[in-house]
C-alpha cells in the first residue's frame, strides 16, 4: 500500500490517499485541541498513544461483531482504514452525567444515568456542534433513517462492550463520542476511540484519565492516557 497525497487535515488527525481508492491512511498527530479548536497544544507521544489505543479498541470491537473502518496498524502514528463518506453527526452515550449535560440541564456532575442517555450532535465547529435529533438528520439529508437507527444501535452495543472492558480494568466509562461513515453503502464505525473522545474515571478515586485533564489544565494528560492503555493491555 503506497501512501499518496494528503486529502484532509483535521484538528488531531490527517488523512492521506493510497494507491487503492478504497483505503486511506489515518495519521495521528500530537496536536491536541479543545473548545472547538480554541485551545490547541502539542502533546508529546499523543499521536502514537492514540493510534495504538484506537487500533486496540477497533480490533476489540470488530471481534465483538461491530463493523469498523479499521484495517491495519501501519506504524507508530498511522493506521490504514476504509475510505468512507463520513456522516457529519456525533453519537454520544452517557453513563454518568458530566460535561455539557451538566452545563445544559444543571444536573449533578457524577450522577449515574440509568438508562444511559443518547445524544446526537452536528459536527460543525463554527456552530459549536449543536445538539440535533433524528428529524434534523433525516430532513437535512445528513443520513437516511435506516442508517440513523444503525448508528444508534451500534453506539449502544459499543457501550456494552467497552463499559465492561474498562470496568474490568478499574475504570468507569462516563461518556464517549462515536462517528460513523458509509463504505459501499453500509454503515461502519469510523474516526477513533481514544481518551480524546471519551471520559474515563478511576473507579475508586474518580481521578480523570481522559481529555478533561487537558480541557481543565490538570496536567499529566499523556501519562493518564498511557495509564489507561497499560491497564487494558494496549502495547505502546
Ligand atoms: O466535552 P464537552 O463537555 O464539551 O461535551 P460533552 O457533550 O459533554 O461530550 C460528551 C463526550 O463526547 C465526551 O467524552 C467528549 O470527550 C466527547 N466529545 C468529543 O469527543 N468530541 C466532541 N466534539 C464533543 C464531545
Amino acid at each position: 500500500m503506497q501512501k499518496k497525497q494528503e486529502l484532509y487535515s483535521g484538528k488531531a488527525k490527517s488523512v492521506f490517499a493510497t494507491d487503492n481508492e478504497d483505503y486511506v491512511v489515518l495519521s495521528f498527530r500530537d496536536d491536541t485541541s479543545a473548545f472547538d479548536g480554541e485551545k490547541v497544544e502539542q502533546l508529546n507521544r499523543k499521536g502514537m498513544v492514540n493510534n495504538k489505543f484506537n487500533a486496540f479498541i477497533m480490533q476489540y470491537l470488530a471481534d465483538k461483531g461491530i463493523p469498523t473502518h479499521f484495517e491495519a496498524l501501519l506504524n507508530d502514528t498511522e493506521s490504514l482504514v476504509k475510505n468512507m463518506k463520513m456522516v457529519p453527526v456525533e453519537c454520544v452515550v452517557r453513563n454518568v452525567a458530566s460535561g455539557s449535560l451538566v452545563r445544559r440541564l444543571g444536573v449533578e456532575d457524577g450522577l449515574e444515568l440509568n438508562p444511559p442517555v443518547f445524544e446526537f450532535f452536528l459536527k460543525n465547529d463554527a456552530l459549536h456542534d449543536p445538539m440535533i435529533n433524528e428529524y434534523h438528520i433525516e430532513t437535512f439529508g445528513w443520513a437516511k433513517a435506516e442508517d440513523i437507527s444503525k448508528m444508534k444501535e451500534l453506539t449502544f452495543k459499543v457501550n456494552e462492550h467497552l463499559q465492561k472492558l474498562f470496568a474490568d480494568a478499574g475504570m468507569i466509562l462516563v461518556d464517549y463520542k462515536l462517528e460513523f461513515g458509509l463504505f459501499k453503502g453500509e454503515i461502519y464505525l469510523g474516526d477513533e476511540f481514544s481518551p480524546d473522545g471519551c471520559r474515563l474515571w478511576d473507579a475508586e478515586t474518580r481521578k480523570k484519565l481522559d481529555k478533561d485533564r487537558f480541557r481543565q489544565g490538570l496536567g499529566g494528560v499523556i501519562e493518564a492516557y498511557e495509564e489507561v492503555a497499560q491497564r487494558i493491555g494496549v502495547k505502546l
